[in-house]
């Protein structure tokens, strides 16, 4: 799945919002927690709103309709999507920037989470392997236009 990633990367990047917030990692104070934010800000021009469109124009339209059993969680994952684009822009806030960055790298890890362990696993459950295949060559076309815009 050439969306997981991504995801990696966006674990790693969760962790590093939360102990910067917490004081764990240097710099330390304002500098840092601004470095942190500009992370943020990169990682969701250069990879993470393609990978939502990916996931928005691809994967979770070809699973509401084939695999209805996923409906509910599509809901749930549209919403996090929502809150996390919302979040992304809070940080360019002056004041509260730890708590932003706390609560911006909870909520993306507990998305990725969900879409690793409940999304992915129906997916390679019921999808047959040329539906898997079909799928993923349209992600990749998604991934790339992204990749072109930026040479
Ligand atoms: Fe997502
Ligand atoms: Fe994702």
């Amino acid at each position: 799945m050439p969306l997981s990633h991504d995801h990696h990367h966006g674990l790693a990047l969760a962790l590093r919002c939360r102990k910067q917030a917490l004081g764990q990692i240097k710099p330390m104070g304002v500098r840092g927690l601004r470095e942190r934010a500009r992370e943020i800000r990169d990682f969701f021009s250069t990879n993470l709103e393609r990978h939502f469109q990916a996931e928005e124009q691809a994967l979770f339209p070809f699973m509401r309709l084939s695999i209805p059993q996923s409906r509910t969680l599509i809901d749930v994952l549209l919403a996090d999507h929502k809150k996390i684009r919302e979040a992304a822009r809070g940080l360019e806030a002056d004041t509260g920037v730890a708590k932003l960055l706390f609560d911006f790298g909870d909520l993306l890890e507990r998305h990725i989470r969900r879409e690793e362990r409940e999304l992915f696993l129906l997916f390679e459950e019921l999808a047959t392997p040329e539906e898997a295949e079909g799928v993923k060559r349209e992600i990749e076309r998604i991934l790339e236009r992204g990749e072109n815009e930026r040479l």
